[in-house]
């Protein structure tokens, strides 16, 4: 397995020699009586440095297949959410369990969440997986927005149109809008968190004063070689257009493509690589310190989508309250945890944190440490330490998380979250 290495480059791959032409896209007749065919992620006229488009020389068109019908598939939702009322409270919910039989990984898609409109190209949905079985001659596309999968337990084989990307729990994965792909679970089963992106694709922010390195390093981002396959036979393909989901037949696997050029590609980034920045002297900077990936809008700053981490690091903060301070912020947040203890959330009032749980404090919502975790913080003897073995992220968007109905009414929505601050102590004297 190979991979070529740099974020967004220009990239030319092919699994056979000779596929890709020289000098020109498109010629009359391709080698090895391939067809070419370009995929194009941006709007023709989007400026050059979001220009987003790749060309395939591929066995089969695309456009070869028989019409698509609806598919009943009942978790898997689009906008508009909000079919009931969004409250204010923090919420929080357990690790999704595994069905006693088998559910490939696009069949397991649940949507916990979601806002904006995928068809004005705003907003996010969150859908959580836990999948029992390996997609066999199926594949999957998503016309509404680009996939980011967030594998929590398990490893996952991505098999897409542009190449095999192996993806373990610690790394993450961008499927681009339209790119079609099958999942197979080499362990048997997997578990994880997909966050759609209606909105501009994901890119690496600014580092402003941090200079020219630091935070996700172009390097790390890896795309795959081509790589396909030459089956015929009945194929389904599983289409997410429209906030619908839909089924279509082809009489030939769509992972037919030979050689690919382009900038638009699938890549997978190793958490583990993240240059993690912070205070060497006092307080504890704002999250976005540990921003791997955002999805920019208008104006700038007001992120569509920010993927944030708490990677291991350590803290040496002087006379400073260390973990997450009590905050209320404008950006909605969708928290999910990998592996380890998050360092706000140690007590057990109120449910836990665990692996493959999820939390939602949206705008305005009061949020920060539980009780356990305040008084040991104001009270511990503070040396440099390290935390280590914990991998927390955030989907923090600037559009308010609607947790859709399965979810609110999923037996895993833990009811007494609240509880988890009410033993903090009144402490003001005069
Ligand atoms: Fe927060």
């Amino acid at each position: 397995m190979s991979y070529m290495s740099g974020f967004g480059n220009e990239f030319a791959t092919e699994a056979l020699a000779n596929t890709l032409p020289q000098g020109q896209n498109s010629p009359q007749k391709p080698a090895h009586g391939l067809y070419v065919e370009q995929i194009t992620g941006s709007p023709f006229t989007a400026p050059r440095a979001s220009n987003q488009r790749t060309w395939t020389y591929r066995i089969h068109p695309s456009v070869k297949h028989k019409p698509y019908e609806a598919y009943k598939h009942p978790t898997l939702l689009g906008t508009p959410f909000g079919d009931i009322d969004t409250s204010p409270n923090q919420m929080r919910w357990d690790p999704p369990a595994y069905p006693s039989k088998p559910v490939d990984f696009v069949d397991a898609l649940t949507t916990v969440a979601g806002n904006g409109d995928s068809f004005a190209w705003t907003g996010l949905a969150v859908h959580v997986y836990a999948a029992t079985a390996s997609m066999d001659r199926r594949f999957f596309y998503c016309a509404d927005g680009e996939l980011l999968i967030v594998p929590q337990e398990g490893n996952l084989t991505l098999r897409t149109e542009l190449g095999r990307i192996d993806l373990k729990p610690g790394e993450i994965s961008v499927i681009p809008r339209g790119i079609k792909f099958s999942v197979l679970l080499p362990e048997g089963k997997a578990r994880g968190y997909v966050c759609e992106n209606y909105g501009q694709p994901l890119t690496l922010p600014d580092l402003g004063p941090i200079g020219a390195n630091g935070l996700a390093n172009p390097r790390d981002f890896l795309y795959p070689t081509a790589d396909f396959e030459d089956e015929s036979g009945p194929h389904e393909v599983i289409a997410k257009f429209g906030g619908k989901v839909w089924c279509g037949e082809y009489d030939h696997s769509p992972l037919c493509v030979v050689g690919w050029h382009g900038n638009y590609a699938p890549y997978k980034y190793d958490l583990n690589n993240f240059n993690t920045i912070n205070t060497v002297s006092y307080d504890h900077p704002d999250p976005s310190i540990y921003t791997v990936l955002t999805s920019p809008s208008h104006p700038a700053g007001t992120a569509n989508l920010d993927f944030v981490i708490f990677p291991p690091r350590w803290m040496v903060a002087e006379h400073s309250f260390r973990p997450p301070w009590f905050h209320r912020n404008i950006m909605c947040e969708f928290m999910g945890l990998i592996h380890g203890v998050y360092d706000g959330k140690e007590g057990e009032a109120g449910g836990t944190f665990a692996p493959g749980g999820y939390s939602i404090h949206n705008c305005m919502s009061g949020h920060g440490p539980d009780a356990a975790v305040v008084e040991k913080a104001m009270n511990v003897d503070l040396k440099p330490q390290r935390l280590e073995s914990t991998m927390a992220f955030m989907f923090e968007s600037r559009y308010i998380f609607r947790p859709t109905q399965q979810a609110l009414k999923s037996k895993a929505l833990q009811k007494d979250y609240y509880i988890a601050w009410q033993g903090i102590k009144k402490m003001f004297s005069r």
